[in-house]
């Protein structure tokens, strides 16, 4: 097993991801009040972000930072395959008892060490045979790949490294044509980022979003763009609210040099 170097490897994030990723609304938000938009988000950077119309027949997909593998799931609604990486081993493992048996038992945390059962469960309409699990930096994994029709990567730049290996990546990992969904808070911290990583920390731009989006557009045509809040729950009275910003592109047909 690596070092828990990002932190989810450990039991708390892997109940609150299970939660946040298959919890049913109410599991979530026990009250009458709250933010319920915020509700749903690893099924909404799919449904809401995903051009099915535009993919062709027997669409790839690739899920980058894909935790316990919710979006990867909902991506095979629409794609024959799907390949999800994850960088905790904690994760993949859960993701991949997911895939072959379709639900899972784990605990909900309340107050304090009161915790509740649940089962985390796969929705029954979708294939899971078509999504494929492994432990992968997305600084440099997959290697010897074909690039796919769809890649995805929900909330994982402010958590990388180096995002911009990735960035500089990505215009090879989607084929012309094919579509880029990424989103992120922009939370940057140097826990996770040092600050010379943090995008537009090398060219002077002082907006990261703005940098991102300049650095993308070379290689992709920007089609949508918004904004998509997310709840996290830590226990029945503790939130993280969060707004990650959503940006769908279109990989232009063109090579690249890299
Ligand atoms: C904030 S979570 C987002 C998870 C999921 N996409 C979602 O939206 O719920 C960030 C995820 O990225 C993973 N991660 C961080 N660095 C990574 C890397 N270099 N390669 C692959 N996964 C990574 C973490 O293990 C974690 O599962």
């Amino acid at each position: 097993m690596t070092a828990d170097t990002t932190g989810y490897e450990s039991e708390k994030y892997l109940h609150e991801y299970l939660l946040f990723h298959y919890g049913r609304p109410e599991e979530i938000l026990p009250y009458s009040f709250g933010p319920r938009e915020a509700l749903g988000f690893p099924q909404r950077t799919v449904s809401e972000c995903l051009r099915p119309e535009a993919l062709p027949a027997h669409a790839s997909a690739l899920d980058l930072g894909c935790a316990v593998g919710r979006s990867s799931f909902e991506l095979a609604r629409h794609c024959d395959s799907v390949l999800a990486f994850d960088f905790s081993e904690t994760f993949i493992r859960t993701a991949k008892i997911l895939q072959q048996r379709g639900y899972l038992d784990y605990e909900i945390k309340q107050l304090a060490n009161r915790r509740v059962p649940a089962v985390a469960t796969v929705p029954a309409d979708i294939d899971r045979s078509r999504v494929q699990f492994e432990v992968g930096d997305a600084h440099c994994d997959p290697q010897d790949f074909e690039p796919f029709d769809v890649v995805h990567a929900a909330n994982l730049l402010c958590r990388m490294k180096d995002p911009g290996q990735l960035l500089g990546r990505l215009p090879d990992l989607v084929k012309p044509g094919g579509q880029l969904i990424l989103t992120t808070p922009h939370t940057w911290l140097e826990e996770f980022t040092p600050p010379v990583n943090w995008p537009g920390a090398k060219s002077g731009q002082s907006d990261p979003s703005q940098a991102l989006q300049k650095v993308l557009s070379e290689y992709f045509e920007l089609l949508a763009e918004k904004d998509m809040p997310f709840l996290i729950r830590e226990h029945a009275r503790k939130f993280q609210w969060s707004v990650s910003l959503a940006t769908v592109w279109q990989r232009r047909n063109i090579s690249s040099n890299f």
